[in-house]
């Protein structure tokens, strides 16, 4: 028998729910692994007195699209942006009124849609007033001449200016652009400028760790929902002794989590000076083999020449490699500052390589670049960006002359590389299970396993009483390092049977001997 519709919508709406395309739950035990990870960068950062800052997860649309760019793949498709408001009324009247075709042959129909615009606008101007709607010239040049034309569509009858109407009630904007954030980079210089930071002394060095959003097409190690944990300094001084204390920094993290066969490549992009002088000779080149290029590098051509160096197609890379390079055109000031980086690199041991083409996908760079690739991940082997961005705090409306410089390590990527590496660290599991029986052990049990919580060990308690093989079996299961059997024999005594469970030794032992000997294995040096 085929199945009714009403039947058909009870299942769908009993359907299995799975995390949106792009998007990963991150379960134990690899969630132990993030947190160290994450642990990690925390403690190195703050090692080098950077410290943390946390700022929303959505922003203001244009915040990101005025910093990375209009032209660039990240604002112009991988957003994730919604218009946030609280008008439903207004937003359900304007769906009204985009569907009405009024015409003066029924004037029933002009007389609804009169009505109807003339609502609109009452409750537009209203949410403009008391600061609801943004006021901005846009929303009030729609509102403006909308009733104009309106009151003109009426008295002279004429047809055509309906479909105006509507054009113009479809443009106005009843709420801010939203999005999320698809980097924090921007977000930081905001919250910079917000709160005045520049009159703190000394440059602002920052950290955060957190999700970012990007509309990609999900494959390994790209996904729509990803981490990064990222750092910025941000200030008076563009010294290259800045830059390269933060690649330092970001080598002797990557060293530490044991991130495998790393490489960091370097570049000068040149600043507002010399850049645009390079970037039209390059066009102008770029233009001659124009016939040779394929549809993106042609059209970059014209909206973004560098990116035509980031050109990953086999046909292209033999045109790329004949191009002008950025480091013979740069000025004496960005030269002299690529020159210092690398002294400061090498006086640091900081292994690196110069890559000429590495020009990175957002629009905010200036002078230097960098990239980190590490084993492991395939084509999506970049487990770090990053450069300076000094003119970006100013562009935003800040103070002129801060600087700026940072980096994001994509986490969801270096994970994947520790993982792949199989290097991977030996994290504290579960400590004590405690195996207890019978009805007179249950109050004791409950005492011991809070005293060693409160001394920083994992211990588990089953809530119910088990029988004793199925006991030692889920500890096993569990994996943890002891079991600690607590009969009603042991209750009477004060005592405690303790199981090493990957050997079996086991030792009858009062309290304070059992706290000092799982202490003494599981914190002492060898443990
Ligand atoms: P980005 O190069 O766009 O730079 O991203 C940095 C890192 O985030 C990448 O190297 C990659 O590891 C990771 N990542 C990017 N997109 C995805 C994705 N869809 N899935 C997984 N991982 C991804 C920035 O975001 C700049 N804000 C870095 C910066 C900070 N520059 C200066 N300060």
């Amino acid at each position: 028998m085929s199945e009714q519709p009403a039947e058909k919508t009870e299942k769908a709406e009993r359907r299995q729910f799975r995390a949106i395309k792009g998007t990963r739950d991150i379960l134990p035990p690899d969630s132990a692994l993030w947190n160290w990870f994450e642990q990690s960068a925390r403690e190195v950062f703050e090692s080098y007195n950077f410290r943390d800052i946390r700022t929303p997860i959505f922003e203001d649309t244009s915040l990101f699209a005025r910093s990375i760019g209009e032209d660039t793949d990240v604002v112009g498709k991988e957003m994730y942006t919604w218009v946030d408001h609280e008008h439903q009324d207004l937003e359900g009247l304007r769906s009204f009124i985009l569907l009405r075709e009024p015409t003066f042959e029924n004037l029933e129909t002009v007389r609804l849609f009169n009505t109807q615009v003339k609502d609109f606008i009452r409750l537009a101007r209203a949410g403009m007033a008391d600061g609801t709607i943004p006021r901005t010239h846009h929303n009030e040049r729609i509102v403006q001449d909308t009733s104009v034309v309106l009151e003109h569509y009426v008295r002279e009858q004429v047809d055509g200016l309906s479909a105006s109407i509507k054009d113009s009630i479809h443009k106005f904007e009843i709420g801010e652009r939203i999005t999320l954030r698809p980097e924090a980079t921007a977000s930081v210089c905001r919250a910079y400028i917000e709160h005045g930071m520049q009159t703190l002394p000394g440059n602002q060095k920052l950290y955060y760790a957190g999700p970012m959003f990007r509309r990609e097409r999900p494959q390994k190690g790209r996904y729509r929902q990803f981490y990064q944990v990222g750092a910025e300094v941000l200030g008076p001084s563009d010294a290259p002794a800045i830059d390269a204390e933060v690649l330092e920094m970001l080598l002797t993290l990557f060293n530490r989590v044991g991130l495998a066969h790393i490489k960091l490549y370097v570049n000068s992009i040149g600043c507002k000076e010399c850049r645009p002088k390079y970037v039209e000779l390059l066009r102008g080149d770029l233009r001659k083999v124009k016939d040779q290029l394929k549809e993106d590098s042609r059209r970059r051509i014209e909206t973004n020449p560098l990116r035509v160096l980031d050109s990953k197609l086999p046909e292209e890379q033999a045109i790329i490699e004949k191009l002008p390079r950025i480091s013979e055109h740069l000025c004496d000031a960005c030269r002299e500052h690529f020159a210092k980086l690398k002294e400061e690199l090498e006086l640091r041991g900081v292994a690196y390589e110069g890559n000429w083409r590495l020009v990175r996908g957002l629009d905010y760079y200036t002078r230097t670049t960098f990239e980190v690739t590490a084993a492991g991940l395939g084509s999506q082997n970049a487990v770090c960006g990053g450069g300076r961005y000094d003119g970006l705090v100013e562009l935003l409306g800040g103070p002129a002359g801060i600087k700026g410089i940072g980096f994001a390590i994509g986490t969801d990527r270096a994970i994947l590389s520790i993982q792949e590496g199989g290097n991977l660290p030996k994290l504290p599991g579960l400590a004590v299970f405690i195996a207890w029986m019978g009805a007179k052990a249950y109050a004791p049990a409950v005492a011991i396993a809070k005293k060693l919580r409160a001394r920083g060990l994992a211990v588990e308690l089953p809530p119910e009483e088990l029988k004793f093989r199925k006991s030692l079996g889920l500890a096993d299961k569990l994996g943890a390092y002891y079991a600690l059997i607590l009969g009603e024999d042991e209750a009477a005594s004060g005592t405690f049977t303790l199981k090493r469970l990957s050997d079996g030794q086991q030792d009858k032992l009062d309290e304070s001997a059992l706290i000092a000997r799982i202490e003494s294995e599981l914190r002492g040096p060898n443990a």
